[in-house]
């Protein structure tokens, strides 16, 4: 818990983040070779890791010039409440800088949390189809 965070920005090292340190109370989680796709597909992808662990990420889709969407932020459990998910936020608001909207999806209670990266809570829809993931539906 006192090691040092550090941070990265894109793939293509290891340590590669381990799927079942992420997805907390996902019903289906993605697999391992689902995680792995979908951060190689990521636009733009951050990372805080401690020695060889990754303990938080953010990843972002987008067509480069006009949206990106981000669909992903986690820290596990041990290196919550440092500043870690802010980090890797303000990170990846400063690369996805340059474009004209960046959304997000969350829950009610964290719409304070993005308001302090200067997000607003704006309407939206979406679907879900847990067997893409690649898992077993529970
Ligand atoms: C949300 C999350 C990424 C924040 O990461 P973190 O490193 O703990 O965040 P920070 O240290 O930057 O900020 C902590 C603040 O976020 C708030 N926060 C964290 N999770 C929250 C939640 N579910 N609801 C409301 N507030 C939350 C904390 O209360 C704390 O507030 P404070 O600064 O006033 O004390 C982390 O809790 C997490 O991984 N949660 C599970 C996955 C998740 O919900 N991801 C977001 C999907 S939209």
């Amino acid at each position: 818990m006192s090691e040092k965070v550090v941070y990265r920005s894109g793939y293509g090292y290891e340590p590669v983040p381990r799927v079942e340190d992420f997805f907390e109370g996902w019903p289906s989680p993605p697999t391992q070779a689902t995680f792995q796709d979908a951060l190689r597909g990521s636009y733009a992808v951050e990372f805080a890791i401690v020695g060889e662990r990754v303990v938080g990420f953010v990843n972002a889709l987008s067509d480069g010039v006009v949206a990106a969407f981000i669909p992903w932020l986690e820290v596990v459990p041990d290196y919550r409440g440092r500043g870690v998910g802010a980090k890797l936020m303000r990170r990846m608001l400063d690369r996805l800088g340059h474009l004209y909207s960046v959304d997000l999806l969350c829950d009610p209670p964290l719409v304070k949390y993005y308001q302090r990266f200067g997000l607003q809570a704006i309407p939206g829809m979406g679907v879900r189809t847990p067997r893409n993931l690649g898992g077993t539906t529970n």
